[in-house]
Order: C-alpha cells, then structure tokens, then sequence
C-alpha cells in the first residue's frame, strides 16, 4: 500500500488509535489523503500522535465502554467533520494467564468489556447514525484468536468470538439498507500486545505497518474480511473443523498453544500494567 492518495477520501473514525494497529493505520490513513479522527482510552496519547501526523488527523479521548460516551463523540464529529464514512473499532487489551483460572477476574471482566462491548458500543452507535442515510463502514477489529481457541488468551479469544459473530450477525440484519461491515482477524503484530509472548515455527510476526495496509486496502475496497497472514488463516480454519482432539495436538506441534502460555519473565510486566490502568 502506497502513500499515494485515495481516490475517494473519507471521514473515518479510529479507537485505539494512540498505539500498535491503530496508530499505523491512522497515519496511513492520513498519507492516503483521508480525514482521520483518532480516539483512545489514552487521549493525551492521540491528541499528541495526531498532532505528529499533520492537518488530517485529530486526536480524542474516548473510553469505549462507555457507550453515551461513544455516541456523543461520533455526533460531535459527524456534526464538525462529517458526514462520518467509516468507524473502525480497534480498541482492544489482551491479557495473558497460563490458564483462565490463573486471570484475576477483573481483568477478565474488562477484556469482555473493552474488546466485546466496547466494539459492540461502536457498531451499534455507528449503525444508528448511518442507517437513517443508507451509507456507512463499520470495521470491526476482531484477531485469528476470534476463529482459533488459543490457550493463555480464553477471555480474550471469548471476546474476539463474540466480535466476528457480532459483525457477521448485523452484517445480515443490514444487508439492504446500504451498510457495509468488515472483520479484520491479524494474527500475531508486533505491538505492547505481543511483549514476551513465545513464537511458533510456523506463524510469522507483522508490523504494525503491514498490518495497517491490509485494514486500509480492505476499508478502501470495502472488503467484508480480512485476514493475514493467510497461511495462519488458514490453519485457524482448519483447527475449526478437525475434531477438538486433533485441534489440540496441531496447536501442539506447530507450538502455537506457547505463544500465550510461555511468556519470558518480565518482558510483559509494562504492558499488563498498563491494561490495568
Ligand atoms: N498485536 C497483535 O498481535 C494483535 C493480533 C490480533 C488482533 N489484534 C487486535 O488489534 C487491536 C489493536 O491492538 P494493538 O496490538 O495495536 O494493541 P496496542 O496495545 O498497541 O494498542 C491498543 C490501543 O487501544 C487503546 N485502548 C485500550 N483500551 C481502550 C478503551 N477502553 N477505550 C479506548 N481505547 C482503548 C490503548 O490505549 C492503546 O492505545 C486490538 O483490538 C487487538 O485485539 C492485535
């Protein structure tokens, strides 16, 4: 993806746009000639990356699980920047345990929250503001862990399920009025998310910025799915449908039931203490 300009700019809604996924994606975004409102749990964050970007970005402080909240900010920026084309719900924490029982609840609780609710406060939100005029593009940032069991991640995995069936779901309840809903399943990207995580021989680390031109190619081609790396994809689809017994050996042998279980003392501490914050 170049930095060469859009044909069509658009007026898109980010969250989660401070850091990782989201931040390359905006910037991107705004290289492309698109006017890119950036939302994040971390406000200061956004304002100051936005700042960094250039004319075409603007930063806010948005907490997702707060739906009035949500609301609020995309008729704000409907009404001052609009009319909003797209919103892409990125916003997203993953905590690790060896196992769920190992995971403080709380923590549990607000993955549920911040990447289940919150994706469905946006979806929902967005809907209500471009069903009346038969035009819009939700973005759903869902993670190969919402079609994959992946041990260490089960309340986060249980929250990515939710999102790909949510998004499917509306998808079809809106099929004739004009709206278009996409889920986006990234594998492993090199984020905080990923700090001290162990790695598979057969699953490849992205870049933010590979990433990132993925979700804009799909969000300026309007495609319904995306999903990278592809061979990952496809083995997420394929432990899906070989029996549960089988599932778990290949997770086994391709070492991929590690990556969440074995992480290097320390090396994750900063992340998981910021999603607590
Ligand atoms: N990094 C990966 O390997 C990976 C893989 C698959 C899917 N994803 C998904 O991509 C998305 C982005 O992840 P990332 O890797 O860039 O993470 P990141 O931690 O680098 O960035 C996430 C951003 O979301 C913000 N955020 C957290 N809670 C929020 C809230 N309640 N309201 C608003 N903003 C909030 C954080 O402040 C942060 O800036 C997430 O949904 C994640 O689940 C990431």
């Amino acid at each position: 993806m170049s930095d060469a300009q859009a044909v069509h700019p658009k007026t898109i809604v980010i969250t989660g746009a401070a850091r990782g996924i989201g931040l390359a994606t905006a910037t991107l975004l705004a290289s492309r000639g698109h006017r890119v409102l950036m939302a994040d749990l971390d406000g200061e964050l956004a304002v100051e990356e936005a700042k960094a970007i250039g004319n075409r970005a603007s930063g806010f402080g948005l907490d997702v699980t707060d739906r009035e909240a949500f609301r609020e900010l995309l008729q704000r920026v409907d009404s001052e920047h609009g009319p909003i084309d797209v919103v892409v719900n990125n916003a997203g924490i993953a905590s690790a345990s060896v196992n769920i029982l190992d995971q403080e609840p709380a923590i549990t609780e607000r993955t549920i929250d911040i990447n289940l609710k919150g994706t469905m406060n946006g979806t929902i939100e967005a809907i209500a503001l471009m069903a009346p005029r038969r035009r819009g593009h939700v973005v759903n940032v869902a993670s190969l862990a919402g079609i994959l069991g992946v041990p260490g991640l089960a309340a986060y995995a249980a929250s990515k399920f939710g999102v790909v069936g949510f998004t499917e779901s509306v998808r079809m309840e809106f099929a004739d009025q004009g709206l278009k809903f996409a889920c986006v399943m990234p594998g492993p990207v090199a984020t905080g998310m990923m700090d001290g995580t162990a790695s598979s021989p057969v699953v490849s680390m992205l870049t933010p910025e590979q990433m990132a031109a993925a979700i804009v190619e799909g969000i300026e081609a309007e495609k319904p799915r995306v999903a990278l790396p592809r061979s990952s994809y496809l083995l997420a689809r394929l432990s899906s449908i070989v029996s549960p017994g089988f599932a778990i050996k290949l997770g086994r042998w391709t070492k991929i039931d590690r990556i969440y279980t074995h992480i290097t003392p320390g090396a994750r501490d900063e992340y998981e203490q910021r999603i607590r914050r």
